[in-house]
Order: structure tokens, then C-alpha cells, then sequence
């Protein structure tokens, strides 16, 4: 009998602190309202001096965790989405593994900017699949408000921190029926932070006020194109009708590109799932973010199809389908 994996429980956690629209309005030029109609951002939560991504994210995976009815000695594999590592190294995923307490297992990171978490569920997903893993933590998370520039308004208002964990166990029917990945590195100019370790690694020690560098418009023209094909490819090679999705639970980065994939499934608005305006622009962790959120708040139920789908700097793209 063919192994699958399933999402045995989710969890998600935001930072307490929320920085508003109103707040935005008083530190750079911009308004609630350009903000809302052109993003349908309206808050986003800030990580505290004290907290990191895997700090974030062990909240998440605690939460999903329990959500699954297992506990942290049961998980056999973590996978980390996450642009915004705590250290260069030890990676993310084994500094969460040491804050779980466990020992011994692979734990690792993978860097794919708002498309990691995606493309850490489809590594996950082979795992358990080949029978590597009975217990994955999948996880994503970003702290991108520490290198956001809060001098530009232009990309200080999307974006904010977050983190959303799945844990996967082996079954015999789907679960994950499939994940899609693609990149195409043609497109780095569009969105990339331009410092790292190999390259201004100079700019990073003198404490240069630089951030993430975006041509939004482009950004967003790519991307709703990329976002429909992807829906026609995922539908297509699964041999699904757009009419069997219960739910798209598309990454949140801004409502006009949601609703632009909504346009194409032509599902009404009521089947998409929307948390934007709660957290901005979460990058990795903003998938399982939302999907947790509404597992939770009741709208997503088990056996429902969900159709997850996500765009990000690299470009990076990527979908899942799955049996809730
Ligand atoms: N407040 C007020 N005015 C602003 C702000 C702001 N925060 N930011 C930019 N403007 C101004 C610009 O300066 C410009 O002024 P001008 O006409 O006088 O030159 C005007 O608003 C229009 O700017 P545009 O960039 O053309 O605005 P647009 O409608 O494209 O919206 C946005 C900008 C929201 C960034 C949009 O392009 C977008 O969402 N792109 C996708 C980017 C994205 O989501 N990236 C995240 C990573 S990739 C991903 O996750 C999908």
C-alpha cells in the first residue's frame, strides 16, 4: 500500500507586540488608507528584543504538537522554512530542536524567502513518505522586522514576524496529494536583501541601514501571472476541477494577488483564506499561519481539500494540495 504523509495537528504564534497602520503613519509618510486599498494590510506583530525565529517557532511547533496529540519526543525529522535565521549557524531548525528539548534527529533549514515553508512541507512530505519519518515537524517562520527598513515606506508597511508549524505522520490515503515547486533565479533583481556572508558581509558588521530591496509593482505583475499558472498546473496534473477546492489558503502577502488567484479558481472570496490584514506579510510562516487560523476558528474541517499556494523572492513559487 502506497505511504502518505497527513497534517496531523497545526499551530501558528504571533509576537505580542502590534505595531498598527495609524502607528506607520506617525513614523514614515503614508496613510491607513493607501496602506488598506493597496494591500489590505491593516497590523503586524513585532518580535520582542528577547524573542528569534526559533523561539517564534517553538511556540508554533508546541501548538501543533498538541494540536496532533503527540509530544516533542516523538518528532523524528524538523524542517525549517525561514529567511531570517537566528544565527548564520547552528541553523534554525536544530536550535528549535534544542529549545523542544529532543536530541538526535535530522533538523535542518531551507531558505526559499516566502515560498519556504512550501517547499519545506514537500521535503517533509517525502520523508515520511519513503518511510524515513513517522513524526515531521514542518515549520515557518520569519523575525523580517529586523531587517526591514523602517526609513522606507514603500516595504516597512507589508511586511511583519510570525511563525506556523505542521506536524506530518505517515497514512495510507492523502494527506498531502502533491506539492509543485519551481524557481527561477532571473528574477533576483526584482526582491533580495543585498547583503550575506560571502557577499557585504562588511555592510551587515557596520550596521549599514539597508533593507530588503523591492520593485513592487513588477513584484506583483509576476506574480499573479506565476500564481495562475501554478493553479492550472496543480489542478491539471491531479486531475482535479477548480470546483472540488474547498479552501485556498494562498501565502498572505497582499489581498489584490489573493484575490487575483481567487479570480482565476472563480472561487468567491468566502472559500479563500484570508489573515493579511492581521499579520502582513509573514513570508514563510504565513501559510501555516492562516491555515491554523482557520482550522481553529472552525472553517476548516478534515476531509476538506485545501489548495495552498505561495510567490516569493528568487523568484520562488510553489503549491500543495492536500486532504485536510
Ligand atoms: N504610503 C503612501 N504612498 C506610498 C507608499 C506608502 N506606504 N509606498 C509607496 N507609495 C507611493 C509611491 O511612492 C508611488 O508614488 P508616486 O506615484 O508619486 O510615484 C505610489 O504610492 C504608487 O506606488 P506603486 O509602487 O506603483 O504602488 P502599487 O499600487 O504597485 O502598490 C505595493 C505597491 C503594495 C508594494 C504593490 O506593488 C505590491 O503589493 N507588490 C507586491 C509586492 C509583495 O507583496 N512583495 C512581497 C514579497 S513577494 C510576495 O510575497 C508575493
Amino acid at each position: 500500500m502506497n505511504r502518505y504523509s497527513r497534517v496531523a495537528g497545526t499551530g501558528s504564534y504571533l509576537p505580542e507586540r502590534v505595531l498598527t497602520n495609524a502607528d506607520l503613519e506617525r513614523s514614515v509618510d503614508t496613510t491607513d488608507e493607501w496602506i488598506r486599498t493597496r494591500t489590505g494590510i491593516e497590523r503586524r506583530h513585532i518580535a520582542g528584543p528577547d524573542e528569534t525565529s526559533s523561539s517564534l517557532a517553538e511556540h508554533a511547533a508546541r501548538r501543533a504538537l498538541k494540536s496532533a496529540g503527540l509530544a516533542p519526543s516523538d518528532v523524528d525529522l524538523i524542517v525549517v522554512g525561514t529567511t531570517t535565521p537566528d544565527l548564520i549557524f547552528p541553523n534554525t531548525g536544530t536550535l528549535l530542536q534544542q529549545r523542544l528539548g529532543i536530541h538526535g534527529c535530522p533538523a535542518f533549514s531551507l531558505e526559499a524567502a516566502c515560498s519556504g515553508f512550501i517547499y519545506a512541507l514537500s521535503v517533509a512530505d517525502k520523508y515520511v513518505r519513503c518511510g524515513e519519518s513517522k513524526c515531521a515537524l514542518v515549520v515557518g517562520v520569519e523575525c523580517l522586522s529586523r531587517f526591514v527598513d523602517w526609513t522606507d515606506r514603500a516595504t516597512c508597511v507589508l511586511f511583519g514576524d510570525g511563525a506556523g508549524a505542521f506536524v506530518l505522520t505517515p497514512a495510507d490515503e492523502p494527506g498531502v496529494i502533491a506539492t509543485h515547486l519551481h524557481s527561477d533565479g532571473k528574477y533576483k533583481d526584482l526582491l533580495y536583501f543585498p547583503y550575506g556572508v560571502s557577499s557585504g558581509f562588511d555592510k551587515l558588521r557596520s550596521n549599514s541601514t539597508d533593507g530588503l530591496k523591492m520593485l513592487g509593482n513588477e513584484v506583483f505583475k509576476v506574480a499573479v501571472r506565476t500564481l495562475s499558472r501554478l493553479v492550472d498546473e496543480t489542478l491539471a496534473k491531479n486531475g482535479i476541477e477548480r470546483s472540488d477546492i474547498d479552501w485556498l489558503v494562498p501565502h498572505q502577502a497582499n489581498l489584490r494577488i489573493i484575490q487575483a488567484a481567487a479570480d482565476k479558481l472563480d472561487l468567491p472570496m468566502e472559500k479563500v483564506v484570508v489573515t493579511v490584514q492581521d499579520h502582513g506579510n509573514t513570508s514563510a510562516a504565513s501559510i501555516p499561519l492562516a491555515l491554523d487560523t482557520a482550522v481553529r476558528d472552525g472553517r476548516i474541517h478534515r476531509g476538506q481539500l485545501l489548495l495552498l499556494e505561495t510567490f516569493g523572492g528568487g523568484f520562488t513559487w510553489g503549491s500543495a494540495l492536500i486532504r485536510y
